[in-house]
């Protein structure tokens, strides 16, 4: 990357990009605002962009930084200024600290087998975090309201660019699987990819949403968070796409402490509920094809403690089979759109609720025909097109785990499956996780 001026960004020709189909992915305009401007491609140029390509001093320093992760407590009780320096506050933490953050990110990628960062839909990622890393980095100090105000508007770019991060992601290591030698080498690098990213998404929607009122929330944090109306906002939400999917969907019972409400997150629950609920129902549904009227339905069970809360997520989908028991946490196993079968990992992504919702009545084969299409795709999570990927359950469980939480299930091959969410409170009273 070489800056040109002040604000325009020259894609180089790197020499695995020029080797790679990578370059038809940078030909294309696909962020938001920032011109792309062809190379020559003489020698010389080459040569001078190759060094510019590698000769990333800045990210270097920036990537050898710790960040500075801190608790919700710490965000929530920051304090609101009547003269709204605290969101001054908030962008000069921002301003610090997303550089350093994504320089992590970069360094990771460079770190990645090279067979493997060199695939084009994996290089077009780490090209956008290295365009980031450019634009904030380069971003004039933010000192008062009007640079706060660009700085916030620049900062809503990037999480529009990089919105479907997770979903490339899963296609690029789809596609290069062929070449993974060490499945570990992969889980990790996904499993920080993504509770980084989750992390750098917080803070940044934290600070976009310091700028509005909204009742019982304080930025991106529920003041009030009632776990029973999120679980139905997103029963509800996962039932659409199954009745869209199958024709017809369990219903959803949630029993246990119902009346519960306190401070949290809704965010990354925004995407973890959806992925277990919609499990379970396409379960319910494959296992009850022959008897839909009397399906048997999915119960969520809510426990709340002082330390941490529970949800359990109850199906009779008829289970797991013992095969697969340990595949169903890897990043791209699924048996989507594979009869269940346990030898086979169904890559395709084909046949999961989501991609019928995101195909439209008219996507594919009779079952789509005449079904009312679900009016939203998942409102709030981003990233819903990675569903079939087999990337809900691995991703719900590194979330989980970033929360200072964990992600477990019981299943009873020939009944059904019981999924334990386990969270850590936010209220500050025991020790936290760190955004
Ligand atoms: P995907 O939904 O894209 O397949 P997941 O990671 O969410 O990816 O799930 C991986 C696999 O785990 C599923 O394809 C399915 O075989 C199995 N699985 C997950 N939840 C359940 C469940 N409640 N009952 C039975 N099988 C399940
Ligand atoms: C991401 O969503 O992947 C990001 O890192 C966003 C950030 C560059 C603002």
């Amino acid at each position: 990357l070489r800056t040109v001026g002040k604000s325009l960004f020259v894609c180089p020709p790197h020499p695995s990009l020029e080797l790679c189909p990578a370059v038809l992915f940078f030909s294309r305009p696909r962020c938001s605002g920032i011109p792309y401007v062809p190379q020559p491609r003489d020698k010389s140029v080459s040569a001078r962009s190759v060094i510019s390509f590698y000769n990333q001093s800045a990210i270097d320093i920036a990537a050898e930084k710790p960040s500075v992760r801190l608790t919700p407590t710490t965000i929530l009780y920051a304090g609101k200024s009547p003269d709204n320096s605290h969101i001054l506050r908030s962008a000069q933490y921002l301003y610090k600290e997303l550089p350093v953050r994504v320089a992590h990110r970069i360094r990771d990628f460079r770190h990645l087998p090279f067979i493997v960062g060199c695939n084009p839909t994996i290089l077009h990622v780490h090209e956008l975090y290295i365009r980031s890393f450019h634009l904030l980095s380069e971003f004039p100090p933010v000192e008062d309201f009007e640079s706060e105000e660009k700085y916030t508007k620049l900062v809503k770019d990037l999480l529009d660019d990089h919105k479907d991060v997770v979903t490339l992601l899963a296609e690029g290591f789809r596609e290069s699987r062929k070449h993974i030698k060490e499945y570990k080498v992969i889980q990790d690098f996904l499993d920080r990819m993504l509770t980084s990213r989750l992390g750098i998404r917080m803070l940044a929607q934290h600070h976009i949403a310091l700028h509005q009122e909204k009742p019982n929330y304080v930025g991106i944090i529920c003041t009030q968070m009632s776990l029973k109306k999120i679980i139905e906002k997103w029963a509800d939400f996962s039932r659409q796409v199954c009745e869209y999917k199958y024709g017809y969907a369990p219903r959803v019972r949630v029993l246990g402490h119902v009346g519960v409400v306190f401070p949290y997150i809704p965010l990354p629950l925004d995407y973890i509920l959806p992925e277990l609920l919609k499990n379970a129902m396409r379960a319910t549904c494959e296992q009850h094809a022959d008897n839909p009227v009397n399906m048997p339905d999915v119960t969520v069970t809510i426990a709340n403690n002082d330390v941490d809360f529970i949800i359990r997520i109850s199906d009779k989908g008829g289970g797991m089979p013992r095969e697969i028991l340990e595949k169903v946490m890897q990043y791209h196993f699924t048996t989507c759109g594979s009869e269940m079968d346990p030898a086979s990992e169904n890559l395709d992504g084909l046949g999961t609720m989501m991609s019928a919702m995101n195909d439209g009545p008219n996507g594919a084969g009779p079952m789509y025909g005449k079904r009312q299409q679900p009016k939203a795709r998942n409102p709030d999570s981003e990233d819903s097109d990675s569903n079939g990927f087999g990337f809900g359950l691995p991703t719900s469980r590194a979330y989980a785990e970033y929360l200072g939480g964990s992600l477990t299930y019981n299943t009873m091959q020939g009944i059904g499956t019981d999924v334990y969410l386990r969270l850590r409170h936010i209220d500050g009273n025991y020790e936290s996780f760190r955004i």
